[in-house]
């Protein structure tokens, strides 16, 4: 029997995933065979048949993601795009948040807002999608990113080292707390410092994707996916409100920065007028409300006064 086409393992994996609730089926089983057949996602069409290897390697993932494993666990990474187009290359799994694309957003603002070399921190750092997209897209500028989770710290460490040594060399880890602006400074002089990072000099930007969903939605507990349900819950949720991290975290950029200290912040689509307040409250300025790519409500951007 001749080796089964593309095509053939596409639609079964299509009906399959799709009886299993997956969302984007056929964008998933494309993924899925062109990580079992080394070859990228728009090259799928050039190949002829699957040798047996990559389909037993197809199967298995596809069993994986039936039984809801998100599909960047399954294929070990997931890209970031940066703004000009191009994309960072992020390894994740189990005990680290999985970037969003709604999160490029941010780095696009970031990118366009930061002066030259500019001295930035990533409050909430997770894999690096945003420290490594900034190092990337601004060849001039630092990054300090911040993480307080030991998992997701490894999964940090280890994407940073695999970026090339120009990126790699201009962020420097912060295992911190980012709602205890003491203990940040403790740990800028004790991790930071020694590494060269310039203690001394206020931030010109943070960037700060945290956790942001409420743990209550209309009385009831929030729902989430199965797939949201691999992230780490303390990556996700952040009390009744959402606003658990955002508030305190406030505290620490003001500590870090100076007037005129732009921040950029991702949030629940219930909570901008929540997060506007906070913002007004610490007493920023400049406050301007953003839509993610399906118009909902995602982002703030704000100035220390
Ligand atoms: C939504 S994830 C974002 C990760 C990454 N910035 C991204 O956009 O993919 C939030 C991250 O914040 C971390 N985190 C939660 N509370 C924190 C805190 N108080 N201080 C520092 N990091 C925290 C979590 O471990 C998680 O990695």
């Amino acid at each position: 029997m001749s080796d089964p086409s593309p095509s053939v393992l596409i639609a079964d994996a299509v009906a399959r995933l799709s009886a299993a609730g997956v969302e984007s089926p056929r964008a998933d089983a494309d993924w899925l065979l062109a990580h079992a057949l080394r070859v990228d996602r728009g090259r799928l069409l050039l190949v002829d048949d699957v040798p047996p290897r990559a389909a037993a390697e197809f199967e298995q993932m596809l069993r994986r993601r039936e039984a809801r494993e998100p599909l960047q666990h399954v294929i070990g990474r997931v890209a970031f795009g940066l703004p000009d187009g191009a994309a960072v290359d992020l390894r994740v799994g189990p005990g680290v948040f999985i970037p969003r694309p709604e999160t490029e957003l941010l780095l696009q603002w970031a990118v366009s807002t930061a002066p030259a070399d500019a001295v930035v921190a990533d409050f909430c750092s997770g894999s690096g999608a945003l420290a490594i997209g900034l190092a990337a897209a601004c060849t001039d500028l630092r990054v300090l990113a911040v993480e307080r989770s030991a998992a997701a710290l490894t999964w940090l460490r280890r994407n940073i080292a695999a970026q090339p040594l120009p990126i790699a060399q201009r962020i420097v880890v912060l295992a911190a707390d980012v709602t205890d602006p003491d203990g940040m400074r403790r740990a800028l002089a004790e991790q930071a410092e020694p590494l060269g990072w310039p203690v001394d000099e206020p931030l010109d930007l943070v960037v700060a994707n945290p956790p942001y969903v409420p743990t209550m939605q209309d009385g009831v507990p929030t729902r989430v996916s199965p797939e949201v349900r691999a992230d780490p819950a303390e990556a996700v949720f952040a009390g009744p409100d959402g606003m658990a991290v955002i508030v305190p975290m406030l505290d620490a950029v003001r500590g870090l920065g100076r007037s005129g200290t732009a921040l950029g912040v991702e949030h629940d689509d219930a909570t901008g007028t929540a997060v506007a307040a906070a913002l007004e409250a610490a007493g920023f300025t400049g406050i301007t409300a953003r839509s993610d790519l399906a118009g909902a409500p995602r982002l703030h951007t704000a100035v220390q006064g």
